[in-house]
Parts: C-alpha cells; sequence; structure tokens
C-alpha cells in the first residue's frame, strides 16, 4: 500500500493525514475484498524498513494500526472475517500486540475471509526465520519440501498450523515497480498489477479494475499454452532437460 504520502503533498497535508486517509482506504479494500469473495486478503502496511522512517512518523502509523485493529474487531467478527497480523511482534508497542492480540482472538472462528495485516513484516526475514526454526528440528534435509516450508513460513508469520496459499495476485499501489521485501516465497507465481493510484485514492473500482487485469492473464506455470499442446510434436525424454 504506496502513496500516502504522495497523496498528502498533493493536497498540502502532512504525511500523517495521508496515512489517516490510508486507513479509509484499508476499509473500503476489505469491503470490496468481501463482495468479490477473495479467500485471503494480505496488507502490506509497514515493512521492517519502514522503521528507518522518521520516529514521529512511525508513531503516527502505528497507532493508526493499533486504532484500526481495536475498531474494526467487532465488524470483522460479525462479518466472519478471520484477521491475523503477520510480521515480527517484538518490536510493537505493548498497546499494538494486544490490539493485535484482541482482533485474532475475537475474529479467529471467521471462515469468509482471511484478513492478513503485515506489520513489521520482511519476506526476507520470513524466509530466514522459517529456515532457522527447520535447522533447529534436527530433521532430515529430505523432509524439507516446498510444502512443508510454506507451513513453516505460515508458521512463523502469523501463527497459522496450515500453510497459507500461495499469492494469485499481487497489486502495488504508488506507480513504483518493485516488490520491497513483501512475500517473496509466497509470490514465485503471483500476477503482478502496477498501479499508479495513490493508496488513499485506490477503491472498489481499482480492485476490480485489477482483478480483470489478472482475469484476462494467462498462468501457465512454466508449461505452454493448452491450444499449442495438441499441435506440438512429441518431445523424446532424451532431450528433456531435468531440473
Ligand atoms: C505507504 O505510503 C505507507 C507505508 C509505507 C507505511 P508511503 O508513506 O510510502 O507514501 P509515499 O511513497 O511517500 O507517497
Ligand atoms: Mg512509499
Amino acid at each position: 500500500m504506496d502513496g500516502n504520502g504522495r497523496w498528502a503533498a498533493a493536497r498540502g497535508l502532512t504525511r500523517d493525514c495521508g496515512h489517516r486517509e490510508g486507513a479509509k482506504a484499508v476499509e473500503r479494500t476489505v469491503d470490496a475484498a468481501l463482495e468479490q469473495g477473495i479467500g485471503t486478503l494480505t496488507l502490506f502496511a509497514f515493512s521492517g524498513d519502514n522503521w528507518q522512517r522518521p520516529a514521529t512518523e512511525v508513531g503516527t502509523l502505528l497507532q493508526v494500526f493499533e486504532n484500526y485493529l481495536l475498531n474494526a474487531r467487532h465488524e470483522c467478527a460479525r462479518r466472519a472475517i478471520r484477521v491475523s497480523v503477520i510480521g515480527r511482534r517484538h518490536r510493537l508497542s505493548l498497546g499494538l500486540r494486544a490490539a493485535a492480540q484482541a482482533i485474532e482472538l475475537v475474529t479467529a472462528q471467521g471462515t469468509r475471509m482471511h484478513l492478513r495485516i503485515a506489520i513489521d513484516y520482511s519476506g526476507r526475514d520470513a524466509i530466514l526465520e522459517a529456515a532457522r526454526s527447520f535447522a533447529q528440528s534436527g530433521a532430515p534435509a529430505r523432509e524439507l519440501t516446498r510444502r512443508a516450508f510454506s507451513r513453516l513460513i505460515s508458521e512463523h508469520a502469523g501463527n497459522e498450523s496450515a500453510p497459507v496459499p500461495d499469492v494469485d495476485l499481487l497489486i502495488r499501489t504508488g506507480g513504483e515497480q518493485r516488490l520491497s521485501d513483501c512475500l517473496l516465497w509466497e509470490i514465485a507465481y503471483a500476477e503482478i498489477v502496477f498501479t499508479g493510484c495513490m493508496w488513499p485514492d485506490f477503491d472498489a473500482a481499482d480492485l476490480e479494475s485489477a482483478l480483470r487485469e489478472y482475469h484476462g492473464r494467462e498462468r501457465r506455470y512454466g508449461r505452454i499454452v493448452s491450444a499449442a499442446v495438441a499441435n506440438s510434436e512429441m518431445v523424446s525424454p532424451d532431450h528433456c532437460e531435468t531440473r
């Protein structure tokens, strides 16, 4: 979710105003995702690197998250949205940790959508944490399958006992075309939509347009298009490369 600062600057407002406005876009996007029948929505709210911003801005952001989590918990529970906060917790304030725990507890039974909010999250660190925990378990290396590793990542990021599904669609707002340490393991085959829309402006129509683009793409996962399979010559196994 990128572009809060520029959205504010363009209106002669402070960056803090941009972040507060960004929280409204979160509410709109959650509503729209629910409406679209999306099963899992992860919002990358604050990365491990965002701590390098001025302390006052970090303070505002963390306060915005705390307020959101506190205010949204009953509404999420009512709408069967399960909320998880993913990322490291130990650097967060006690108030924010308590708000995260409270919303997770009160929405734990939600089955309609899984809303994951990434705070102090780093995709690289999530991979490292999972690797460390496997190494410490003493299990034989052959047991470290993709599925097992996905489970470890889900466990470490957000205390999930089952692996969280891979990302189908990644939307980056704010016009930047980079991934910035977002869910690196989970996005191996994600379709990516970059949009110039600043996050506080993001709404149901923007989500719909990204979904339309997603549905227009052919996801081949390294295979060839289905029509070409029928026409292609059979390749002798001798000529196939193995990985
Ligand atoms: C996203 O907006 C908020 C966070 C990264 C937490 P930015 O604050 O990055 O907004 P810009 O990039 O300055 O416009
Ligand atoms: Mg930015």
